[in-house]
């Protein structure tokens, strides 16, 4: 046996008090490592919500926490408590229907499907408008995503063989089916909507949830 694997004499043992300028500088390292383990904790929260299609600017936004209450935000809690199955939310430009459905989305919980879902979305128009509503590999994720954000309704191409429309009708009859959460935004009002997507989507859309109207002035004004 070598002689390092020996007890030390005592004396050694004996714990030499830090001064107060180590107290102070491991107190300094601990504070640093907790403050870029927060920090990393953020970033890792806000790239969650990035990945489910959030726009930069509105996870920026909303992970800062600088929202004033809103008739949109209103609805969107409300949608949450009561949990029916689709919120439309239409206004004008400006009042915050799409913060108000990104937070949503970042804070929903699950309705009860028995579905093991995908993950939440936040689609764009666009992004929807662009689905081929045959390619099933590419409609499931959509129609079965825990939660469901449809951006701007309204604004995109309407074609004259009502591809979108039975796109869209696809997309919602399934989430209705699978009892699975969706927050419409849209700057139509009500008999535009109407107008636009027909009597019977709209009627289905009221059968499982609401169409909030917002009235109420533009946010834009405080833009930051
Ligand atoms: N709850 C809120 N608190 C503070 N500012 C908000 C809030 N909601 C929206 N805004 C501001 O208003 C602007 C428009 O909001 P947005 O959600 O894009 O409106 P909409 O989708 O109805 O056009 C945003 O860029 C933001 O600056
Ligand atoms: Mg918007």
């Amino acid at each position: 046996m070598s002689t390092q694997n020996q007890n030390p004499p005592n004396e050694v043992l004996r714990l030499r008090e830090r001064t107060p300028e180590e107290e102070a500088r491991i107190a300094a390292e601990w504070e640093q490592r907790e403050k870029a383990e927060r920090q990393e904790r953020e970033l890792e929260r806000r790239r969650r919500w990035a990945a489910c299609g959030i726009p930069s600017k509105d996870v920026r936004r909303i992970a800062a926490g600088e929202l004033e209450s809103t008739p949109a935000l209103s609805a969107t809690r409300e949608f949450e408590r009561k949990r029916t199955i689709v919120l439309v939310l239409a206004g004008p430009v400006g009042c915050g229907k799409t913060t108000a459905a990104a937070r949503w989305l970042t804070q929903s919980t699950s309705r009860g499907t028995y579905l093991e879902p995908y993950p939440r979305r936040f689609l764009a128009i666009a992004e929807l408008a662009r689905l081929n509503r045959f390619n099933a590999a590419a409609m499931e994720p959509v129609e079965q995503a825990a939660a469901l954000v449809v951006d701007d309704l309204g604004a995109e191409f309407l074609d004259d063989k009502g591809g979108f429309a039975s796109l869209f009708d696809a997309v919602m009859d399934a989430r209705y089916r699978h009892l699975l959460p969706t927050v419409i935004t849209t700057n139509l009002r009500s008999d535009e909507f109407r107008a636009r997507y027909g009597e019977r989507t709209v009627d289905r859309l009221r059968e499982h949830g609401q169409f909030v109207e917002l009235a109420g002035k533009s946010l834009r004004t405080s833009e930051r």
